[in-house]
């Protein structure tokens, strides 16, 4: 019988084996089954309306500053405008603040949105829970939330992921699994409702529905937002060409806390992240706001205080599924060196309707000329993961390149979500767990080594040899 410590070391090996080397990558023989990928009806309680006169719904809060001592919360009234207030306390109906905002709202076709609120509440503690009440007499609503602990390196902290999650009974089973993980914040990989899929009236209907149904953990965590193809809603055929316009009036994100010119892209430190989120449908060449912005961003990131550098973005860069492919290209060629160069630690995409994990690999040699034309093992490359399974009512995209390309560790089409709990500056444990007919499996996971802080300690290590062993040769030389 192997004793504990060995069977632990074996198990970081074949951890340490499937993250960092390029070996035969794996096509996990499940697939989940189309457990029905419809929409929940309008009339399921997951979308209920809740009770009382101009009651607000749709609560969502998100991060609302670059270091996370601020959040944005976010309402719908209907009927009345109501007040864009929110009172705010560290005690149960306890409420000591207010902090106003401002209300918006939005024609799509011929529906009329509800009235939108938006509260920039700022000043917060780091690490404290605060309670919050909106909306006015009987039908006002509490909720409460926890601010992050102030940024720094060895701060651990518990994201989940999700993408392209839709409102199907699919959704909810990922929506509840991901409330059972115990994470913090969710890093949400872009297509939120899919009520673009409706037409008419009926687009507006579905945001607001998709609202009410991920309020029991929107109320009560921020959701970091990405935008998808799902967000664009051009609509030419009822004169709607705005695009990302029903996204951007109700899922603000702190933009300009991190200097960017759109809340399409932007970044946060959270605890001991440093998170990008990019937008693969706005302008990325060279020259354009979003190329500029990130090439600062990327300069602002001080790995001695947030040692994690993750991004975000719509579709994969590396994807090995029939669904979707090489469109992540054009972005891989722009910024893929950046990455590589900046020791990005993990790319998060959505996208592809399946779970899909690469090797770090780099294709950063190539141009039109010359150059090796494959990616390649590259050890300061970012894992390329995808978690675009989240379960909306286009379905599983089940068929998966063959053979398996190099570059593709672990694949399987099946809904799920991912959970990266940061343990400290160097170590990060991964799990992506699947949907299994409602039951939650988990079915990838790994340790994550930091990208920088190895390095780093590799490097001191290699210094400390190098001054003893010249040292010696000093003190031979002497005599
Ligand atoms: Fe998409």
């Amino acid at each position: 019988m192997q004793c504990f410590p060995f069977r632990l070391v074996l198990i970081a090996f074949v951890f340490l084996d499937s993250v960092d080397n390029v070996n035969a990558g794996i096509t996990s023989r499940y697939t989940g089954k189309e457990w029905p990928a419809v929409d929940i009806p309008l009339d399921h309680e997951v979308f209920a309306v809740p009770k009382g006169h101009n009651a607000p719904q749709q609560v969502h809060i998100t991060q609302g500053n670059y270091d996370g001592n601020a959040v944005i919360i976010s309402w719908v009234t209907f009927g009345e405008p109501g007040f864009s207030e929110v009172q705010y306390g560290t005690s149960d109906k306890n409420y000591e603040f207010t902090a106003q905002g401002k209300m918006t709202n939005y024609t799509f076709y011929e529906y009329e949105s509800g009235y939108i609120h938006h509260v920039l509440v700022d000043g917060l503690k780091f690490d404290t829970k605060y309670y919050y009440k909106i909306g006015n007499g009987d039908s006002a609503r509490e909720f409460w939330f926890r601010t992050p602990p102030m940024i720094g390196p060895d701060v651990p902290y518990k994201f989940g992921i999700i993408g392209d999650l839709g409102q199907t009974y699919n959704s909810l089973s990922t929506l509840e699994h991901y409330m059972e993980s115990g994470a913090q914040s969710v890093l949400f990989l872009g297509d939120l409702s899919y009520a673009d899929r409706y037409q008419y009236n009926d687009v507006g209907i579905r945001w607001d529905s998709w609202g009410r149904f991920v309020e029991r953990s929107t109320a009560y965590q921020p959701w970091i937002w990405c935008a998808g193809n799902h967000e664009i809603e051009y609509m030419p055929y009822m004169n709607e060409v705005v695009p990302f316009k029903s996204y951007l009036y109700r899922y603000p994100t702190p933009h300009l806390a991190s200097m960017s010119s759109s809340p399409m892209w932007y970044a946060i430190r959270r605890a001991s992240a440093h998170i990008i989120v990019l937008s693969n449908y706005s302008p990325f060449v060279k020259y354009t706001p979003q190329y500029l912005w990130l090439n600062e961003e990327l300069e602002n990131v001080d790995r001695e205080n947030t040692p994690w550098l993750i991004v975000l973005m719509h579709v994969p860069m590396y994807n090995s599924n029939e669904e979707h492919f090489m469109e992540g290209e054009s972005m891989r060629a722009v910024f893929e060196e950046w990455f590589v160069n900046h020791k990005v630690d993990v790319i998060f995409a959505g996208h592809v309707h399946a779970y899909e994990r690469s090797y770090r690999i780099s294709n950063i040699r190539y141009d039109v000329s010359s150059g090796e034309r494959y990616p390649v093992p590259d050890e300061s490359a970012p894992l390329y993961i995808t978690v675009g399974d989240g379960g909306n009512s286009e379905g599983l995209a089940g068929r998966f390149r063959d053979p398996q390309p190099n570059y593709s560790a672990f694949r399987e089409a099946s809904y799920g979500h991912s959970t990266l709990e940061i343990m400290n500056r160097t170590h990060a444990f991964y799990h992506w767990n699947r949907n299994d007919e409602g039951k939650k499996v988990p079915t990838d996971s790994f340790v994550l080594h930091n990208q920088f802080w190895p390095s780093n300690v590799q490097e001191s290590k290699l210094r400390k040899h190098n001054l003893s062993v010249l040292g010696r040769i000093a003190s031979e030389l002497k005599r």
